[in-house]
């Protein structure tokens, strides 16, 4: 279970209750953070009572329904609405997750939902991620070579090399696992975190990536490799069921081994 940081020197406040229509049966409540860094005041708790008999199944159609029908100021970020894009990665219950792919009937009473821990907001649920995609960019996420492509085909990948990039390349970038990292708290100006090493370890045993040297070169370093205390925060809490852990501690001893 991770805690939300709020501001400093600001506490969190009780906002507004939105009841739920008269005659509605299947009541459920969310509590829903709300922050808007530019307005001077408080972050609050604004909570929502959600007619379930009217509402789609799935936590982010708890959430739409909230924006399209109850409060329009609330703000969040989805897209694809079906677990591939990422964006829509909040802290529920504790549990940074994906929305769009959690069942409400999964959770029991008042559901809790706030931005990702540690991160800058930008308004409620919306956080600053461009520290976390420069760290992508960094890793040079595509195939680099050095040899010219053949000129009849393209660079194929037999069926076993292509396997090890499973439980890689599913990853959907949505920082879940990052933004419950301890290591990543303190350190994410230089630590890479969870889910960008994840990312650089699908390059490192690309077969088609003839630039695997270099690679391990950039990440040994004390900081943005050797952060990672295998505390598995990342493992247990990614919704797309991946382990980070496991591809830094792959990393590692790819870096023993070329010793
Ligand atoms: S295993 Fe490493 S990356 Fe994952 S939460 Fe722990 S310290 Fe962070
Ligand atoms: S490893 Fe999982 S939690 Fe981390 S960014 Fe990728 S999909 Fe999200
Ligand atoms: S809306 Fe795309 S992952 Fe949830």
């Amino acid at each position: 279970m991770v805690e939300f940081t709020l501001p400093k020197n600001s506490v969190l406040t009780e906002g507004k209750t939105f009841k739920a229509p008269k005659g509605a049966t299947n009541i459920r409540r969310f509590e829903v953070y709300r922050w808007d860094p530019d307005s001077g005041k408080n972050p609050r708790i604004d909570a929502y009572e959600v007619d379930l008999d009217d509402c789609g199944p799935m936590l982010l159609d708890a959430i739409l329904k909230i924006k399209n029908e109850i409060d329009s100021t609330v703000s969040f970020r989805r897209s694809c609405r079906e677990g591939v894009c990422g964006s829509c990665a909040m802290t529920i219950n504790g549990k940074n997750t994906l929305a769009c792919i959690k069942a409400i009937k999964d959770y029991e009473g008042t559901i809790k939902i706030f931005p990702l821990p540690h991160m800058s907001v930008i308004k409620d649920l919306v956080v600053d991620m461009e520290n976390f995609f420069a760290q992508y960019a960094s890793i040079k996420p595509w195939i680099e070579t050095q040899t010219p492509a053949p000129s009849d085909r393209e660079r194929l990948q037999s069926k076993e090399d292509r396997a090890k990039l499973d439980g890689l390349y599913e990853c959907v970038l949505c920082a879940c696992c990052s933004t419950s990292c301890p290591s990543y708290w303190w350190n994410s100006d230089r630590y890479l975190g969870p889910a960008i090493l994840l990312q650089a370890y699908r390059w490192l045993v690309d077969s088609r990536d003839e630039n695997t040297g270099e690679r391990l070169d950039e990440l040994e370093d004390p900081f943005k490799l050797y952060r990672c205390h295998t505390i598995m925060n990342c493992t247990d809490t990614c919704p797309k069921g991946l382990n980070p852990a496991k591809a830094i501690a792959e990393t590692k001893k790819l870096l023993i081994q070329r010793q």
